[in-house]
């Protein structure tokens, strides 16, 4: 058995699932939030990330049941649009789960984390580094998540609080299997790709499982891409 909670935001499905899964086959004890408060392994609650009311109700709970040793900020959404007709309305959805979410989350984690350390890992994207047409909202939320992400950091490690940046790149989930399955996307993908296709949620998870278990103290304030070399392919 491992040494306390683990929480993940978005654990219902997708790269969220794959964490909790692999961290509950390492043994955590694995608490999962969503809208839906649906999980398929440890302990589901429904809470909407960004009411955060509802979140510091939740984080109250987890703490009670028992000690809580790290924070997967996975939740998160991505809604397309041009920028010549981004509204306020569209660009502030994003920003407020991407961004303000894992903000509220971190601070209300850090009073639990603060007495033993522990590991917090956010879940950025390689778009946080990249100019991408239809993703202006996105693309700053996640650059947002990489530069918290070395705040927290240097702010905590005098806590033993490590915090890590995942980026993923192209991985496989239900939402994308159909278009990344198209005969036109498989062979850009191919292309683009040095690894040759799409990762996979299991190679988000293990990366994230690996982190939190192995508790390196050097490592820490780093974004981590796991994206096949695409970011870096000239
Ligand atoms: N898939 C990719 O290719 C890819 C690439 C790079 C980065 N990422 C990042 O990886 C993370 C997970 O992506 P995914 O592809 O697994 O997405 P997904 O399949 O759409 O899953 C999103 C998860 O977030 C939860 N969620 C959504 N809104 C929420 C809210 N307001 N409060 C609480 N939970 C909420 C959803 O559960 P409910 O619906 O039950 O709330 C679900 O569990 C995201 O941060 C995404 O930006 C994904």
């Amino acid at each position: 058995m491992a040494d306390g909670q683990i929480i993940v935001t978005g654990g219902s499905k997708g790269i969220g699932a794959a964490i909790a899964s692999e961290l509950d086959a390492r043994r955590f004890p694995v608490v999962c939030l969503s809208r839906t408060g649906t999980s398929d392994v440890g302990q589901a609650i429904a809470c909407d990330m960004t009411d955060e009311a509802a979140v510091r109700t939740a984080f109250a709970r987890i703490a009670e049941q028992g000690t809580i040793v790290g924070l997967v900020n996975n939740a998160g959404v991505h809604i397309p649009g041009a920028i010549a007709t981004l509204s306020v309305e569209e660009f502030n959805k994003t920003i407020a789960l991407n961004t303000t979410a894992v903000m509220v989350a971190v601070r209300e984690a850090y009073p639990h984390l603060k007495d033993n350390g522990g590991t917090i890992v956010n879940i950025g994207s390689f778009f946080d580094k990249l100019g991408v047409p239809d993703n202006l909202a996105y693309c700053a939320s996640k650059a947002a998540v990489a530069a918290m992400t070395r705040c927290m950091a240097v702010e905590w490690a005098r806590d033993r609080i490590r915090v890590t940046n995942v980026a993923p790149g192209y991985i496989e989930t239900d939402l994308n299997r159909d278009y990344l399955a198209r005969p036109k996307v498989r062979d850009w993908m191919k292309q683009r790709i040095p690894v040759g296709a799409p990762g996979s949620v299991a190679d988000v998870a293990r990366l994230v499982a690996a982190i939190i278990c192995e508790k390196i103290d050097f490592l820490t304030g780093e974004t981590i891409y796991v994206d096949g070399a695409q970011g870096m392919n000239h």
